[in-house]
């Protein structure tokens, strides 16, 4: 029977970004398991360069397991949360564990099918592109065969601080856009739940709305829901047909 790898680098039980990979797994009709990072131990990589001759690391933690089932897996499901406009700091230590397979000839990933999850609301697009290709597809030289993306909960609504708060996700958001000179998403973000009051100012004078702060389940969002039914099923296809 194939096997799925299912990663998740969310700290929450039964997340988004848990559901997710879930449904992409169950659509699969493989076998299947979830290792939660936030329940396992792995440290970071070193620098030893001790995996360049062998491919293999050679820190004595949770990282040995897991990655035996990588390379078990027809398939690896990799999801994150957005932090700070990329993947969660437990996705990306576990990500340059993995470092250690690029240094043989044949990559010891190359056969494996894989997708991207990311849940958040801003920084989506570069996580998401940081994720499939320098992650998936570049140092773990898999088959990307796509990504799913979801919303996910504003903590910077919820926190107490309330409306006069300067590091609300509107704010802060604002700052940062500005200084990237790029939109990340907030304005999406904030339609319907936000509402900027005609005096606010980023950080030096905070005054808005608050005028929804619930928490947005994955379940309530049918296309995310569909996508990852759809990938799951392509993925069955391929194995079944063996076309990897
Ligand atoms: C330290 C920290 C930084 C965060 N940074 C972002 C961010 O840059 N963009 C975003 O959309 N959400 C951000 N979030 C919110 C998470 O993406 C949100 O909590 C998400 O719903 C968590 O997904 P999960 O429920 O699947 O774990 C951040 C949360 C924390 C705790």
């Amino acid at each position: 029977m194939n096997k799925v790898l299912g990663i998740s680098g969310s700290f929450h039980r039964n997340s988004n970004t848990d559901t997710l990979i879930k449904t992409i797994m169950e659509a699969t009709k493989a076998e299947y398991e979830l290792i939660k990072l936030s329940n396992v131990n792995v440290g970071y990589c070193i620098g030893c360069k001790k995996c360049v001759q062998t491919s293999e690391c050679i820190r004595n933690d949770d990282f040995k397991w897991i990655s035996k089932k990588m390379l078990e897996a027809d398939a690896i499901i990799v999801g994150s949360p957005v932090r700070c406009n990329t993947v969660t700091a437990v996705m990306k230590t576990f990500i340059e564990r993995w470092n250690s397979f690029i240094h043989v000839e044949q990559h010891p990933l190359k056969d494996k099918l894989a997708v991207g999850v990311v849940i958040g609301w801003t920084g989506i697009k570069p996580t998401v592109e940081w994720l499939t290709k320098v992650a998936l597809g570049g140092m773990g030289g898999m088959k990307v065969v796509g990504a799913v993306t979801a919303q996910g909960y504003h903590g910077s609504f919820t926190c107490g601080n309330g409306e006069k708060c300067p590091r609300s996700a509107w704010n802060m958001g604002k700052i940062i856009e500005m200084m990237m000179n790029q939109d990340i998403g907030i304005e999406k973000m904030c339609e319907g739940r936000v509402e900027a009051l005609p005096d606010n100012e980023p950080l030096t004078n905070p005054s808005y709305k608050i005028l929804d702060s619930s928490y947005v389940s994955v379940r309530d969002q049918p296309d995310a829901m569909q996508k990852a039914e759809e990938i799951g099923k392509i993925i069955r296809v391929k194995l079944q047909n063996n076309v990897v």
